[in-house]
């Protein structure tokens, strides 16, 4: 018999950068910074994530674009693939994502695109521990998100692979 089902998640919303705990500000700063040395002449949108590790290692990364443009990649996923390559098997605890662009203020908290969703939740699923996210535009509030499977519902693992 067919039923309907609700999934839903829960998020925190903060007012302001300035809500944050310590250490979440000091991980959402570490994106800005980032996100100040992304290489986006094309789009002019700039974004910068940052990763916090188990072993309490930062890791940074912007977009790099490309003139052929599918060839250039998010934020998200140069932060996450420079972990997965240069700290294989460290758990990766939060990551802080910021946004900005050159002729518009961000005033919302910029959420990953989709691939780079899926491209998180491959170490999330792996390491079997919630990935918190925190999401900030260059000015406004911040959400918090307690895990990437949040983001991502009904979304593919390696365990369809088996
Ligand atoms: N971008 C990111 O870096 N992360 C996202 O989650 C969304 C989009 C980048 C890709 C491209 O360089 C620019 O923002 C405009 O789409």
């Amino acid at each position: 018999m067919a039923f309907q089902k609700k999934i839903s998640f829960d998020v925190t919303i903060y007012d302001s950068f300035d809500e944050l705990s310590e250490g979440d500000k000091l991980l959402m700063s570490a994106a800005v910074s980032a996100r100040k040395r992304a290489y986006a002449p094309y789009s002019n949108f700039f974004v910068g994530a940052s990763i916090l590790l188990e072993n309490d290692e930062i890791i940074e990364g912007n977009n790099q674009e490309n003139a052929s443009y599918p060839s250039g990649l998010c934020a998200e996923r140069v932060a996450v693939f420079y972990a997965g390559a240069n700290f294989p098997g460290v758990q990766i605890k939060t990551i802080a994502i910021s946004a900005a662009a050159l002729n518009h203020e961000v005033s919302e908290p910029a959420a990953p695109c989709g691939n780079c969703r899926q491209a998180i939740s491959e170490y999330e699923f792996k390491q079997a521990k919630p990935i918190k996210i925190l999401l900030m535009g260059e000015t406004g509030g911040v959400i918090e998100c307690d895990s990437v499977a949040d983001l991502l519902p009904l979304g593919f693992n390696s365990s369809y692979l088996e």
